[in-house]
Order: structure tokens, then C-alpha cells, then sequence
């Protein structure tokens, strides 16, 4: 069973994850990332942090999704593990329908045409939701450094980008109030894990 953890910057996910570790231990999930599952991950922060042209930084983010599919993604599912992606293909739909505005037209179709027919669909994403406010406080309070990304006016655009993917598969997103506190969150993404795993047994 695959399952991906989505949502704009600063909505806790590391904290998420780092939770979900303790609590889902009995079950002996692997835990993966998007970006950096490989070493095109290392290729694909040097392009964030350079601030290379949003086409390039699309299709880098794209193959280092192909190596974490072929490297971590299959083989996982294939040994019949539950696997945990901190993003995955989601984050490209959300993030690149916004980075790539203006270049390409319907930019969100663009990405999701990039990886039909080769991917993995998730059989469950969480959304974590939260205020665009919210998020960039808590981004200000944890450091100082900031990725293009992370500002104000991307990160509606972003945000709202999720909402309508998770409209069209509602049946897939499971969302999330990441207002509420960190144990509160792990407590119900780690109880909806187990009940959806039971049921697919
Ligand atoms: P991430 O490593 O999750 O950031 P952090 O650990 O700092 O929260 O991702 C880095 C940035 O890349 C983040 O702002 C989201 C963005 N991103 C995309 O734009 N497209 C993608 O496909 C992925 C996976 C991430």
C-alpha cells in the first residue's frame, strides 16, 4: 500500500512523519521522501537552491521521481510493505501548476501528462491543511533561509492547487487539520493508516 503525505510548506509534516515513525513501528513501514530518495535528490536541491528555470527544476524534480520509483516505490510495494512518501507526485502537480505559469499552458495537465502511464498512483494521500498565514509563521520561526517557493502569494496558488486534486479524487485524499496539535494529527493519520491497511488485507 502506498501512501503520500502532502501539503504546502510549514504545515508540520516533518513532524508528522517523525510521529508516525514511533507509532507505526509494529507495522514496519518504509519511509521515503520526494525530493532526495537518490542521488538526483542532491541535483535536484542545488537546482532549487540556484534558482535554475522553472522548466528544468519541473523535469529534474520528475526524474528524481523516476529513480525513487524504481529504487525505493516498487520494490517496497513488491516485498507487500506499506510505504510512506513525505510528498510524491502531488507536490509536482500542486507546486510546478504554479511554478510553470505563464511558460506552459495548463501547466497542471502538463505534469500530470509527464507521468501518466508510468507512475504509481498513491492508495491513500493525506492533505494537511492550514492557513497560508499560519504556515509561513511557523516556516519564520523554525529558520531563517527561505526556498522561491515559500512565499506568501505561491503558496495560496499552491495551496489551492491541492484543494482542486483533492477535489477530483476525493476517494484518494484524505484531508487533514494541521491546526490541530501534533499528537492530535499522528494520532488520526496513524489510526486511518492501520484501518485502511486491515481493510486492503
Ligand atoms: P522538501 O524537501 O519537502 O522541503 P522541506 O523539507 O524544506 O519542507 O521540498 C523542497 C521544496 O520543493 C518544497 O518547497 C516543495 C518543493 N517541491 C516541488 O516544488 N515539487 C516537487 O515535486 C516536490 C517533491 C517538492
Amino acid at each position: 500500500m502506498l501512501i503520500t503525505i502532502e501539503g504546502i510548506d510549514g504545515t508540520g509534516k516533518s513532524t508528522l512523519i517523525k510521529n508516525l515513525k514511533d507509532q507505526l513501528s509494529d507495522l514496519d513501514p518504509v519511509f521515503t521522501r520526494e525530493p532526495g530518495s537518490t542521488w538526483i535528490g542532491e541535483m535536484v536541491r542545488k537546482g532549487i537552491a540556484e534558482n535554475i528555470n522553472p522548466v528544468s527544476e519541473a523535469l529534474l524534480f520528475t526524474a528524481d521521481h523516476a529513480a525513487h520509483l524504481e529504487t525505493v516505490i516498487r520494490p517496497g510495494l513488491g516485498e507487500g510493505k506499506i510505504v510512506i512518501s513525505d510528498r510524491y507526485s502531488d507536490s509536482r502537480y500542486a507546486y510546478q501548476a504554479s511554478t510553470l505559469k505563464g511558460l506552459i499552458p495548463n501547466p497542471m495537465e502538463w505534469m500530470k501528462n509527464i507521468h501518466r502511464g508510468w507512475t504509481v498512483v498513491p492508495d491513500l494521500t493525506f492533505l494537511l491543511l492550514i492557513p497560508v498565514e499560519d504556515a509561513i509563521e511557523r516556516l519564520n520561526r523554525d529558520r531563517k533561509h527561505h526556498e522561491h517557493f515559500e512565499c506568501m502569494s505561491t503558496l495560496e496558488e499552491v495551496k489551492n492547487n491541492y484543494i482542486t486534486l483533492a477535489e477530483e479524487e476525493p476517494e484518494r485524499f484524505v484531508l487533514v487539520d494541521a491546526l490541530m496539535d501534533p499528537a492530535g494529527i499522528s494520532e488520526f493519520v496513524a489510526g486511518e493508516i492501520r484501518r485502511r491497511a486491515e481493510i486492503k488485507k
